[in-house]
């Protein structure tokens, strides 16, 4: 049996670093506030307007390539997991194929948010195990900071975003024993409006208008109790789901690498998967939560640091708006 594995992984961030402090000049916040309530210190910014979601997912594309020892004309498909697309339409994915030379080869766009990045995965494993495509370029790549509300009214959702890419090349291995071993995805349209940004909304004519835009309406809007509370309730579950359909057990994992959307969330999930803090990727302090960037971009900055050794098993778990969730085991 063939199985989809990891060939490559890389990362980037824009280089514009931006403090609790530099937030708190311009709404009523400060980094005590954030930092208890979220783990997050900094996160990172675009430097200037113009450089959309493909833009940051083109140099972490490229390092993942050639991490993997391919060259771009070496990339079959390309499955981009943004909730911040360059533009409406058409998807990133086909700037990000143009901006690679990839000109012809086919690029899909996924919408699902801070589940982005293991729904790409899931598209990326069933095109290589069914042989449609061998090497497959999985993106997640945000660039929030242009679409947050930098005051009071916004105060509690824009503290928490960053913008960031991570990339990994998904692969063919006929060795049973590597690559994704489970991957389990769920989705609970029930939650829609606890987390979501109404307009521009093609459920309204016209689209978008002066109301909506005094209101704010643009802007993502949070429920973040009812988030935080379904985030603890399903990222373990779905972890162990995970777990479960590997054929393994929590103590088979080497590295747990959760979205990182709250410190708070994710030491509540590890606690309750009873996983020591060394065995748990945290980067949100750094970088904020970067939604379907997270889980590459912690994959790639663990790696980096030593702490994913060659044959090692990793547990992912993801949840964000929609609700969606999921959870995935791999072994390298
Ligand atoms: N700075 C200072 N005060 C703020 C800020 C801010 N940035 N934002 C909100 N507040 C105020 C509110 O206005 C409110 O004031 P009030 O009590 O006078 O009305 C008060 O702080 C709310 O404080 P808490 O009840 O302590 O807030 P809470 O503990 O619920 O923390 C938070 C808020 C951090 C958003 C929390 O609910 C949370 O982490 N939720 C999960 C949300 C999340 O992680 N979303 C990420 C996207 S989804 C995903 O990736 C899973």
């Amino acid at each position: 049996m063939v199985r989809s594995t990891l060939l490559g992984v890389g990362s980037h961030v824009p280089e514009r670093v931006v403090t609790n402090d530099d937030l708190a000049r311009l709404m009523t916040t400060s980094d005590e506030w954030i930092y208890q309530r979220s783990g997050i210190r900094e996160r990172r910014f675009i430097e200037r307007s113009g450089v959309g979601a493909s833009d940051l997912g083109l140099p972490a594309s490229r390092a993942a390539i050639a991490d993997a020892g391919l060259r771009p004309e070496d990339i079959d498909a390309i499955v981009f997991a943004t909730l911040s697309p360059d533009y409406f339409f058409p998807g990133s994915g086909c700037l990000l194929g143009d901006k690679l030379g990839l000109n012809g080869k086919p690029a899909i766009d996924i919408r699902n948010q801070c589940t982005g990045f293991l729904y790409a995965l899931s598209v990326a494993d069933g095109w290589i195990r069914t042989g449609l495509y061998r090497h497959v370029l999985v993106v997640g790549a945000e660039v929030h900071s242009t679409g947050l509300e930098f005051n009071d009214r916004g105060r509690d959702v824009a503290v928490l975003f960053g913008d960031g890419a991570g990339a990994v090349v998904m692969g063919p291995t006929a060795d049973e024993r590597r690559g994704l071993q489970s991957l389990c995805l769920h989705a609970d349209g029930s939650g829609v409006k606890d987390l979501w940004c109404e307009g521009p909304a093609s459920a309204y004519d016209p689209r978008v208008d002066e109301a909506m835009l005094a209101a704010g309406r643009h802007y993502p809007k949070m429920v973040g109790k009812h988030v935080f509370r379904w985030a603890i309730e399903k990222m373990p579950e779905v972890a162990i789901e995970a777990v479960e359909r590997a054929g393994i057990t929590l103590a088979d994992v080497d590295l747990f690498i959760p979205h990182q959307a709250n410190m708070r969330i994710n030491q509540l999930v590890a606690a309750r998967l009873e996983l020591p803090d060394e065995k748990v990727v945290h980067n949100i302090e750094q970088f904020g939560n970067t939604t379907a960037a997270t889980i590459p971009m912690a994959l790639d900055r663990a790696r980096r640091e030593g702490r994913v050794k060659p044959d090692a098993t990793l547990l992912f778990a993801a949840f964000g708006a929609g609700y969606t969730w999921g959870g995935a085991v791999l072994r390298l």
